[in-house]
């Protein structure tokens, strides 16, 4: 078990919290805020118990420079809103430096601020001591609460902890538990929906699902490398070159280990990557030349949630179509519509899969929802993350 911000005393003490505001911004504004509203419980708690707080955390890749489209300042504005009381932005190019150092000293019991995106500093990615120095001499105890940036070895992600002593917040515990639990000790049957483009960024995670899970789902962009490895012709759709020998693999290793592993039995193709491109559904084993896949086709859906049914415990990660286009969210929207429905443990594994279940207003009909995307897979995965190996066991 980690310490968390309930096992410290918190009376006169400062605390340095790194958070994953990394949210959307549309010509800066906040498109989403699901991260910011997920890291107020432990915030609200902090500053309750005596503590003021330091607050951190990076957005987008400006590449250790600072971009001023990528100032944490809209994350400073509606983290007041929502607390209703003044984060105090003390921005800095350098991130740290004199007025930022004083302005933490100076914080007050039940006070907050918030510091300049940490990735303005090439020091962060390379995980510099000395940077992460100066990140701790801000306070007197580190609190993990990126669970989004868990999977990053960066300064102020896990080499912060070799100076200050390291908690979570109750994210990281919500996170670690529901995602934990899903993966270590799931109540069967346990079923898996992987979805997404690409064969190879999910290879990891659907090797280590098929020693746990009794169904094993695949849709999206990734099934037509396996139709392609079945030996089906796919058209235009998405293939993925490098993933289709290891597609080969994963359909062997699932007969081996008995899983019940559920492919698309049909489709819906487009002419074009459009929204309103004429398409139709096709079985798998006849999609035209000319067209390219952008959804699994009813039969499919009646296939893939059927099966769910009888699920007691499902874990998605990656739309099974293109749920931005109206016409081709149609599957997406029939698990998601599914899994809201089940009696069962649902946790969506963050990144669009998370997305797609808020677009179709489904979000609190799930168990879980992480705010990981890359976080979540690696989780799932069953690797170490190194933000989380850094906080001190209890
Ligand atoms: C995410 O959005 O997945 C996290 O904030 C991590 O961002 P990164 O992939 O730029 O490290």
């Amino acid at each position: 078990m980690k310490k968390t911000i309930k096992d410290v005393n918190w009376e006169g003490k400062r605390a340095v919290m790194r958070c994953d505001f990394n949210v959307p911004l549309k010509e800066g504004a906040i498109t989403d805020d699901t991260r910011i509203k997920a890291a107020l419980p432990s915030i609200e708690y902090l500053l309750e118990n005596g503590a003021s707080i330091v607050l951190m955390s990076h957005l987008g890749r400006p590449k250790g420079k600072a971009v001023p489209e990528m100032s944490l300042a809209p994350v400073a504005a509606r983290l007041s809103e929502y607390l209703g009381k003044e984060v105090k932005f003390v921005s800095s190019d350098v991130v740290v430096d004199d007025t930022v150092k004083a302005a933490a000293a100076e914080l007050k019991a039940g006070e907050v601020m918030l510091i300049e995106n940490v990735r303005y500093r090439s020091e962060e990615e390379k995980g510099d001591p000395e940077f992460a120095r100066e990140l701790a001499s801000l306070g007197d105890i580190f609190v993990q609460e990126a669970f989004g940036t868990s999977h990053r070895a960066h300064a102020s992600t896990t080499v912060i902890a070799e100076y200050i002593p390291a908690v979570s917040g109750f994210l990281i515990e919500k996170e670690l538990k529901f995602l934990g639990d899903a993966v270590n000790d799931p109540v069967r049957p346990f079923a898996a929906i992987m979805g997404g483009a690409k064969v190879k960024d999910k290879i990891a995670v659907i090797t280590s699902l098929l020693d746990k899970v009794d169904i094993l789902i695949i849709g999206g962009g990734m099934a037509y490398t396996f139709f392609k490895a079945q030996g089906y012709s796919i058209g235009k759709s998405l293939l993925d070159e490098e993933g289709l020998g290891l597609a080969g693999d994963i359909l062997k290793l699932a007969e081996e280990k008995g899983v019940n592993f559920l492919l698309p039995v049909d489709v819906v193709a487009a002419d074009e990557f459009a929204n309103d491109s004429p398409h139709d559904v096709y079985a798998v084993d006849s999609i035209p030349d000319n067209r390219m896949g952008l959804d699994i086709g009813p039969e499919t859906i009646k296939l893939f949630t059927s099966t769910l049914k009888e699920a007691k415990t499902v874990v998605w990660n990656g739309p099974v179509g293109v749920f931005e286009m109206e016409n081709f969210a149609v599957g997406t929207k029939a698990i998601a519509e599914c899994l809201a429905e089940l009696d069962a443990t649902t946790v969506i594994g963050g990144g669009d899969s998370a997305a797609a279940v808020a677009q179709f207003g489904l979000a609190d009909k799930m168990t879980h929802i992480s705010t990981g995307g890359g976080a979540s897979l690696e989780f799932l995965e069953g690797r170490e993350l190194p933000g989380i190996a850094v906080i001190e066991d209890k």
